[in-house]
């Protein structure tokens, strides 16, 4: 069995959330990852080992039994996921029953998987019908994004306008645009399912005053994806309380959409 710590899966994300840590999105145990291993690097790294523990999930995750998952831990910082990944993170099989996490690396202090692991799964199962190749979900407080909660209308439709309008790249980096969710209690079973369901229309679901869930199926995809609409909301929040002087209309929005060929969220655009 080749050592987990040199797997190129294990590095990326490792530096994923150092990268999402410096950018200031991770404060403290704000943010949480979840990686969905390939067959080939779970062969290599992961399948021999031997169930370390059963760490219970509180809910049914049957659509996902015998697939292999990367997970920060709970309570633990981005800040020290680089240094100390057996503590702050951890690999586990979801059991066949799709009740337990098989831990077979990581959580070294005794610790488990994050409290938003309903979220995470959740989303994968949704994300896995929508797109088969989906492998990744992270959730994360990005500041300017959770600023724009705090002063734009949480309206689907409206959020998603705004944002596109911030850069020319939002509409082809994200033409399902962005769903969001109303204030809730976080790291419960309720706000998994509704970010689940919001998962199967678009890749970012924002939770409002909280922060932000992106999919993608690479750790880049959906680090590019966190970071493309948290650079919309900086735009946004810079531009807030001035006049606005110039705007990409909604006729060039869709030249870029056609431009690129992407496919973009109806009812948005009046053209
Ligand atoms: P965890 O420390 O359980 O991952 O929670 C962090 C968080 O962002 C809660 O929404
Ligand atoms: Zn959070």
């Amino acid at each position: 069995m080749k050592k987990i710590t040199e797997a190129r899966f294990f590095k990326e994300f490792c530096a994923t959330a150092d990268n999402m840590y410096r950018l200031g999105w991770d404060e403290r145990n704000g943010g949480n990852i979840s990686l969905m291993l390939e067959e080939a690097d779970a062969d290599e790294y992961v399948k021999g080992r031997k169930t370390e523990r059963l760490i219970p999930l509180g809910f049914d995750a049957r659509e996902l039994a015998g697939k292999y998952f990367m997970v920060t831990g709970t309570g633990k910082y981005f800040k020290n996921v680089k240094a100390e990944p057996e503590i702050n993170t951890g690999i586990f099989r979801i059991s066949a029953d799709g009740q337990n996490a098989e831990l077979l690396w990581g959580y070294e202090d005794g610790g488990k998987f994050t409290s938003e692991l309903p979220a995470h799964l959740m989303s994968h199962i949704q994300r896995l019908k929508v797109d088969p190749q989906n492998r990744v979900v992270m959730h994360t407080h990005p500041t300017n994004l959770l600023a724009m909660t705090y002063v734009h209308e949480l309206d689907t439709d409206a959020f998603t306008h705004t944002l596109w309008q911030m850069s020319t790249e939002c509409i082809v980096v994200f033409p399902d645009g962005v769903e969001v969710l109303p204030w809730m209690l976080c790291g419960t079973n309720e706000i998994g399912e509704a970010t689940a369901e919001k998962m199967r229309s678009a890749r970012a679901v924002v939770w409002a005053l909280h922060g932000l869930y992106g999919a993608g199926r690479t750790l880049d995809e959906a680090f590019g994806l966190v970071e493309t609409v948290e650079k919309a909301s900086q735009v946004y929040m810079l531009t807030a309380g001035l006049p606005r002087v110039n705007t990409i209309t909604d006729e060039q929005l869709k030249m870029l959409a056609d431009a690129f060929g992407v496919k973009y969220r109806e009812g948005i655009l009046k053209v």
